[in-house]
């Protein structure tokens, strides 16, 4: 005990995707949350689309937590969110119908909502921008962010009565509804129409409101084990990705105190996800980018379709110099690579080393889009195996390729690989031995 407050830094593991998002940051986090108290989602919205597999049940997650499956865990969203209700509920009675429990699910009443017109405008404002649209998901994540920024947002906490929700409501929609109707000649919504539409929503959504920072300090003041589940990744962090090509949250490691209302000392333990190889969705620079048959047989083998739009992932190879950039504005303690058994039958494996700017070799990833532009990735190629690794559970029994494209992973990155998985199911999954991570899972709280 230091000044009155606990130190327990030990008990929270924060996990973020370091590269452009899917990652296997659901997968990741399933796992590990069989060894947590609570797992708690800090940014983002239903933009996130996180897949869960043990045996043959195969979840995909929008907003819950994927801490879900285990019936013990508390499920936390946090006020850095923005939650569309209508999706939330529909997301919830999925879940219950598979038989998942739902009950320990608890909102922050300061996440903010995303709305009807919000996603209206998502759409709007894309095929306002033609060939130059960013690609959103059209969840509309970023209105829904502008309008908290604004100071005209609605909060979770506004959803407690229909009272109070129609009454936030007729202060903001008439000001949406010009925006929508004079800018993009969209009909608008009515008042008592998006009401009645929200109704269901509030019932359900309303009781589930809870004091979220106070509830995960008191947690983690009384020695519990807490999660914090990134969504997106770190190119797609609105500050440091590759604006504007990116979304609206901050998706670094430190956003998962400021998103949940918690002081960074809580912060300790940061787990980077990064997939064997890289692939992106949406527009955007993609350095590393195969357009080749190669890329082809990546997407083909890797099933490389979004989980949220079902878009055709963009594939390339894995790049060391994001990795290093991810691990520096995270403050990563520790690599999950994901999908290595995707890398199997490939006759040769290239990695983006460094990048040539402007005839100099860097391995810092550039400030700009524009020297971005100028740059290529200086790559170094690795021989490929052919052996099925998906039944391998010690990094030792890898075969001597994989082994070797391991260590030239973690050494160009900077970062030990903690975790590796080697297939979508729970089961497939290896600990590094005296790792980080393995410290924190036989952490008992
Ligand atoms: P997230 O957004 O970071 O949670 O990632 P997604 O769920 O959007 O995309 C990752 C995809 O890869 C999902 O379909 C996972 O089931 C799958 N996946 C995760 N880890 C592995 C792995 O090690 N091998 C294979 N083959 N698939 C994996
Ligand atoms: P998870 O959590 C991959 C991308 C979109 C687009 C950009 C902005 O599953 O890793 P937005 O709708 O957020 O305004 O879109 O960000 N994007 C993702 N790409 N995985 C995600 O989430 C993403 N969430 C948003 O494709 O390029
Ligand atoms: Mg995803």
């Amino acid at each position: 005990m230091i000044g009155g407050v606990v130190m327990d830094a030990q008990k929270s593991l924060v996990v973020v995707g370091a590269q452009w998002g899917d990652e296997g940051k659901g997968k990741v986090i399933d796992y590990l949350s069989g060894e947590a108290d609570l797992v708690a989602r800090f940014q983002g919205g239903d933009n996130a689309g996180h897949t869960v597999v043990y045996g043959a049940n195969i979840f995909k997650l929008h907003h819950v937590p994927s801490g879900i499956l285990n019936s013990g865990t508390i499920c936390l969203l946090g006020n850095g969110m923005v939650i569309n209700p209508l999706v939330l509920i529909k997301e919830l009675e999925e879940l219950e119908k598979r038989g998942i429990k739902t009950t320990n699910l608890r909102i922050s009443g300061k996440a903010h909502l995303i709305m009807a017109y919000h996603q209206a405008l998502d759409d709007e404002n894309e095929k306002s921008l033609g060939d130059k649209k960013i690609g959103t998901t059209g969840r509309g994540i970023g209105p829904a962010y502008a309008d908290k920024v604004l100071r005209r947002g609605i909060r979770a906490g506004d959803m407690i009565s229909p009272d109070r929700f129609q009454a936030c409501l007729s202060e903001v929609l008439p000001l949406q509804n010009r925006i929508l109707r004079e800018i993009y000649g969209h009909p608008g919504y009515d008042l008592i129409e998006l009401t009645d539409l929200y109704r269901p929503a509030l019932e359900r959504l309303g009781p589930l409101v809870t004091d979220v920072a106070l509830l995960l300090s008191e947690q983690l003041t009384g020695g519990k084990k807490v999660l914090f589940e990134g969504a997106q990744g770190a190119l797609l962090d609105i500050d440091h990705g590759t604006y504007p090509y990116v979304t609206s949250s901050s998706t670094v490691a430190a956003a998962a105190a400021s998103g949940t209302g918690l002081g960074p000392h809580h912060l300790k333990n940061v787990l980077g996800v990064v997939k064997a190889y890289a692939t992106r969705v949406g527009e955007g620079p993609f350095p590393s980018e195969d357009s080749s048959e190669a890329g082809d047989q990546l997407r083909e083998r890797g099933n490389e379709y979004g989980t949220t739009t079902g878009r055709p992932r963009r594939c390339g190879w894995f790049d060391a110099v994001i990795a290093r950039y991810a691990a520096r504005i995270n403050g990563l303690t520790g690599l999950a690579v994901t999908k290595l058994d995707v890398l199997s039958g490939m006759e040769l494996l290239k990695m983006a080393v460094s990048y040539r700017c402007r005839e100099k070799d860097t391995v810092n990833f550039p400030l700009s889009l524009e020297e971005l532009a100028q740059c290529t990735p200086v790559y170094e190629t690795f021989p490929g195996w052919d052996e099925d690794i998906s039944r391998v559970r010690s990094q030792k029994d890898l075969p001597a390729a994989a082994r070797q494209f391991l260590n030239a992973l973690e050494e160009k990155a900077g970062v030990k690989i903690e975790l590796i998985s080697v297939g979508p199911d729970r089961t497939q999954t290896i600990i590094m031995p005296n790792s980080h991570l393995e410290a924190w899972i036989s952490n008992k709280s």
